[in-house]
């Protein structure tokens, strides 16, 4: 069975397609990042990303169909992300998704953004088996999941403010790096020196499996006031006492959370699992602690149409992809435990 998958929920727009049931794996996907458009504004407009998936969709679809060397008729179901994120872009992925499937006559499956960064790990060449504890870290969720099967999410702990993915972007601004802030933060922590800046590790010793990271960021801008002008060493010594910190309490939430859960496996997903520190640091501990990890290839980590047509087709073969034939509606906000 052949699944098209449109992601469109922030500012890539992807479209891949995923062949299940012996049907090869992932065909082929396309990807178009936002990031230099946003870049000049620091930080997604809204508006401006909608628009720009319009421009994008028929030529990432007409490129996918190029390297599958398949013909639309070939496709038996088209997913597409349906919320969490941005309402307009995820209109533009809902209404191209739901037009073409009318025109071909073919049912779609909406999916949660965030089903298809935990499944993502299913895309490797290594796969986890259900059940597992999944780590999701983006720059809008920061969540600890125990997933029995596919739509079968309960959650174990959550951010009480600011995601990862966003504490990672904030401090990035306050140290006068671009947008994306993440990976320009990690690249400058790797020019600091380990230990130099010590910064609080919010709710590591909380006793549940929540995370806050607000009070991260409001430390680093105090140190940063308090040095008044930054020299370079000065900045990657900060980068990196605040990348410590973050990874430190991602790494110790988790193992926590596989204990708690008496599983053996973690899955590590979204977009600040391409953080190499955290890699490292997860790799280490998890090995002294007999727990199996599992990260998405680095190409799927962050947002991309291969976990959406992933997501559909393990939905469709689950049986869980129900919905109302040519009724469709985003979800902008949508818990992942209602999906
Ligand atoms: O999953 P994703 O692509 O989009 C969302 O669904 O939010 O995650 C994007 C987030 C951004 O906050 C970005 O700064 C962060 O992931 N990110 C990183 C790295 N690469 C991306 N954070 C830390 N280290 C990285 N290497
Ligand atoms: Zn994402």
């Amino acid at each position: 069975m052949l699944v098209l998958g449109i992601e469109s929920s922030c500012d890539e727009t992807g479209v891949a397609l995923y062949g299940s049931d012996g049907d090869g794996g992932l065909l082929a996907h396309a990807l178009y990042s936002q990031v230099r458009m946003h870049a000049e504004y620091g930080g997604v407009v809204p508006e401006l990303a909608s628009r720009d998936h319009i421009g994008r969709l028929v030529p990432l679809l007409r490129q996918v169909l190029a390297a599958s060397g398949r013909s639309l008729t070939a496709i038996d179901a088209v997913a597409y992300t349906q919320g969490p994120g941005l309402a307009g872009a995820l209109l533009v992925g809902a209404a191209f998704a739901e037009a073409l499937a009318t025109a071909l006559a073919l049912p779609t499956v909406p999916v949660h953004h965030l089903e298809g960064h935990l499944l993502s790990p299913l895309l490797s060449a290594r796969p986890p088996r259900f059940p597992f504890v999944a780590l999701l870290i983006s720059g809008g969720h920061s969540q600890l999941m125990r997933v029995t099967g596919v739509g079968e999410y309960a959650l174990l702990g959550e951010t009480l403010d600011d995601a990862a993915g966003e504490a990672f972007d904030k401090t990035a601004k306050l140290l006068g790096l671009g947008y994306p802030g993440g990976p320009a933060l990690a690249a400058l922590a790797d020019s600091g020196r380990p230990g130099r800046v010590k910064l609080p590790r919010p709710m590591l010793r909380s006793g549940d499996l929540d995370f806050s990271f607000s009070g991260l960021k409001t430390a680093v801008l105090t140190r940063v006031r308090e040095l008044g002008t930054l020299d370079d060493e000065q900045r990657a010594d900060i980068a990196c006492g605040f990348q410590e910190a973050i990874v430190e309490v991602l790494v110790s939430k988790a193992l926590r959370a596989v204990k708690a859960t008496g599983l053996q496996q973690l899955v590590v997903a979204g977009g600040v699992g391409a953080n190499r520190e955290l890699r490292r640091q997860l790799d280490a501990r998890a090995a002294r602690a007999r727990i199996d990890v599992f990260y998405p290839e680095l190409e799927f980590c962050t947002d991309n149409g291969a976990m959406i047509a992933l997501a559909g087709a393990l939905r469709l073969q689950a049986g869980v992809a129900g919905k109302e034939p040519g009724a469709f509606a985003v979800r902008p906000r949508w818990p992942l435990t209602d999906a």
